[in-house]
């Protein structure tokens, strides 16, 4: 007995969640929500999008890392509401709400109307209005937004259309002279056919389903063009992975744990929590360990000029010189093992500057050495990270040499008249200043000036005092080298009586 078959057919329409479009910036590349890719290359503040109806405002700025002529997108900023609250996120995962820094975690807080959260992958801000909520991450490197673009909407930025970069540049925003242009040799180290090919990574089988909705390509030559130009440090390859499984997820794709482990590219933040000062940026160090590095910009001229700060200060018996700890770092030196002549002079870090500053002053030599000749009386000291007993000469060494100076007083060229009451000149040949004066009295203990209307006789005896003032009594003596007396005020003429020579 056969027995109909019957064949049912059902058809379903899956009700998902609506589409996100999703824009995405790595280091200076904007991949806008129809997948343009662009990218930026000066160190300017760019508007993403800016919803004038709505007062939001999302701007991404731009800075460079360990190359001039590349930047990355280093701070997002957002505007809100009518009296523009400003919320930024920074690198290492640092909030601030109109300038201040809050400590944000995993459970959300408001600012504004905007809702804040940190995990391990980084900062994500949430905005919501009546057509739409815009998502705004940053984990340091890249920044992605994702919302559902409304028909007919007002938004425009880059996040709309990255077709013309230059078009959304925002230089009220922006640092001075954030558009100027730089060239750094190319960096022949680079094996561009192999990062290209860890880049094309995002291809994989194991993320098929994902290809096939949204195209891997921008996110792939984004990877590409980038990492040839810049290099594959402080672990940039691994930021287009994140950006592009991230974006996988928003659209509700599986990312395969199996694929996240054959990449080697954990789910997780570049240097969370690890902040720098602002003309810094975090990186991976010499030593492997994540931390804070020069910007190429701020580098470039103690690099050009070989130095590791600023100049030498001289100011009232002391002297200082001031050494930026990023500079120190990029060549492997701790700063903790430099120490002056005198060993138990170390320098003092600056925490806030990322500063290391050693000084001595004329009451503590730290070891200074004192030279003298006709012209100037020079201290000098050495910033140094070992003892000089060693015969070997290590590459590692460190030998900073620096000084400050006490002119010699020219008083050769001084004419004294027992008329006037004193004589005083500011000496400022060199870098310490001070004074001499020379003071003539008519009795032994000093006390009545010789002033212009005092009468001085003849055979009167004088008492002259020298006395200088701001130098250090421990290490110089003022000696008179010379004396004599003339008739009229002039040190040269004649005739010319000699009091003292030779001392
Ligand atoms: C997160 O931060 C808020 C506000 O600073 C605090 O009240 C809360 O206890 C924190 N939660 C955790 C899990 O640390
Ligand atoms: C969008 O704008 C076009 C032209 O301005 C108009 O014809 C259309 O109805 C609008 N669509 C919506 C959904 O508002
Ligand atoms: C891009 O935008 C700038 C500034 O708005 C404009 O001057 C320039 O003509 C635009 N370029 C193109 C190709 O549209
Ligand atoms: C930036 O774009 C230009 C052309 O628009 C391209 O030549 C260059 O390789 C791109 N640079 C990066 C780092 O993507
Ligand atoms: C080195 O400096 C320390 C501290 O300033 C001082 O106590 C010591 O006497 C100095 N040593 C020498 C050899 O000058
Ligand atoms: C003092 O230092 C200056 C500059 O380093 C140098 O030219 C000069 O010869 C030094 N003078 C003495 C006496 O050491
Ligand atoms: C330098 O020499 C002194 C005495 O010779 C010694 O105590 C000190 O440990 C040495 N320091 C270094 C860094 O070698
Ligand atoms: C030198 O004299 C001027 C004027 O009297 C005074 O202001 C200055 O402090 C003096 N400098 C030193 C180093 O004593």
């Amino acid at each position: 007995m056969l027995r109909p078959l019957f064949y049912l057919c059902v058809l379903v329409t899956l009700q998902g969640a609506a589409r996100a479009e999703i824009c995405t910036l790595t280091g200076p590349t904007v991949i806008d929500f129809q997948g343009h890719l662009n990218n930026v290359t000066d160190r300017c503040a760019y508007s993403l999008l800016a919803d004038s109806g709505n007062d939001l405002k999302v701007v991404a700025n731009f800075r460079e890392r360990r190359r001039r002529d590349v930047s990355f997108v280093d701070s997002m900023t957002l505007t809100v509401g009518s009296s523009a609250d400003e919320i930024v996120l920074e690198q290492g995962g640092r909030v601030l709400v109109n300038d201040a820094v809050m400590s944000i975690n995993s459970t959300s807080q408001n600012f504004f109307g905007v809702d804040v959260v940190k995990d391990e992958t980084g900062v994500t801000a949430e905005f919501t209005t009546t057509e739409y909520t815009i998502n705004v991450f940053f984990d340091g490197t890249t920044a992605q937004i994702s919302m559902e673009v409304p028909v007919n909407s007002t938004l425009a930025g880059l996040c709309i259309d990255a077709s013309n970069v230059s078009s959304e540049k925002r230089t009220e925003n922006s640092p001075l002279s954030c558009e100027e242009q730089f060239q750094d040799p190319a960096d022949n180290s680079i094996d561009c056919a192999a990062l290209t090919a860890r880049c094309n990574e995002l291809r994989d089988p194991l993320l098929s389903d994902c290809n096939a909705d949204i195209d891997p390509t921008p996110y792939i030559n984004a990877c590409s063009e980038t990492l040839c130009k810049y290099s594959a440090a402080d672990g940039l390859r691994c930021q287009f992975m994140r950006a592009y499984a991230r974006a996988c997820s928003l659209n509700g794709h599986n990312v395969p744990n199996a694929w996240r482990i054959k990449t080697r590219c954990p789910n997780r933040a570049f240097c969370q929590d690890k902040f720098c000062t602002d003309h810094e940026f975090c990186g991976r160090k010499f030593s492997g360990d994540n931390g804070c590095l020069c910007r190429a910009v701020f580098a470039h001229p103690y690099k050009e000029a070989d130095t590791l700060g600023d100049p030498t200060v001289c100011e009232a018996n002391s002297a200082s010189l001031t050494l930026f700890n990023c500079l120190l770092e990029e060549r492997g030196i701790d700063y903790t093992v430099l120490h002056l002549n005198n060993q138990s002079c170390r320098g003092e870090l600056d925490e806030a500057a990322n500063t290391v500053t050693f000084s001595f002053n004329t009451e503590n030599l730290c070891g200074a050495e004192i030279t003298f000749d006709e012209n100037r009386i020079n201290y000098t000291n050495t910033i140094m990270n070992q003892n000089f007993t060693d015969v070997i000469i290590r590459h590692d060494q460190v030998f900073i040499e620096f000084s400050c100076f006490n002119p010699q007083p020219q008083l050769k060229t001084v004419a004294f008249t027992i008329n006037d009451n004193s004589y005083m000149i500011t000496l400022q040949a060199g870098e310490w200043t001070y004074n001499v004066s020379m003071i003539p009295y008519i009795d032994e203990k000093c006390t009545k000036v010789v002033a212009t209307d005092t009468e001085v006789k003849l055979n009167q005896k004088v008492w002259v005092e020298l006395k200088t003032e701001g130098l250090d009594a421990d290490t110089i003596a003022v000696v008179t080298d010379s004396c004599w007396a003339t008739s009229v005020p002039d040190p040269d003429s004649t005739p010319r009586h000699d009091l003292i020579k030779n001392g």
